[in-house]
């Protein structure tokens, strides 16, 4: 009787974290992929100075929403969602034409710190 109620609450458990996680909804892309389009090919640079198109703008929400649904290299899962998060909302306000939203991206996406954490060296 332990062993079944241990097994219910695992998947239980299980079904909590495939739920936080987008119902396994596969990432788009992947993080290196959106390391190069969004941050090394200056996408991020453009929506943060307002002067991004709205395709431009659409594209940098979807690269960030894929962020968020990735699973880090390395660190703490609760900060890269809570990190990624962020970075997914405030790029889909700004697709919606929140130039606010556009401007705290570049403060938000904080290389350094999320290197630190998340990225293997
Ligand atoms: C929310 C976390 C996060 C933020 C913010 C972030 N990065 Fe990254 N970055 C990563 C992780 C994790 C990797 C390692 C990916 C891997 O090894 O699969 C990475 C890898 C990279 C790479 C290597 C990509 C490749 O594989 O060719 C570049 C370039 C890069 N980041 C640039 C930047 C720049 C520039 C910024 C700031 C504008 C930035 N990143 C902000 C998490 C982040």
């Amino acid at each position: 009787m332990k062993i079944l109620a241990a097994g219910v609450i695992a998947l239980l458990s299980l079904a909590v974290l495939l739920d936080a996680n987008q119902a396994g909804e596969k990432a788009k892309y992947t993080i290196s992929e959106v390391m190069v389009k969004a941050h090394k090919e200056g996408l991020l640079k453009t929506v943060a100075s307002g002067k991004a198109s709205e395709a431009q703008r659409k594209e940098l929400a979807e690269l960030y929403k894929a962020l968020s649904q990735n699973t880090p290299p390395k660190g703490d899962a609760e900060n890269w969602k809570k990190m990624t998060g962020a970075l997914a909302k405030a790029s889909a306000a700004a697709a919606k034409g929140d130039e606010g939203a556009a401007k705290s991206l570049a403060k938000l996406a904080n290389c350094k710190v999320c290197h630190d954490k998340h990225r293997e060296d």
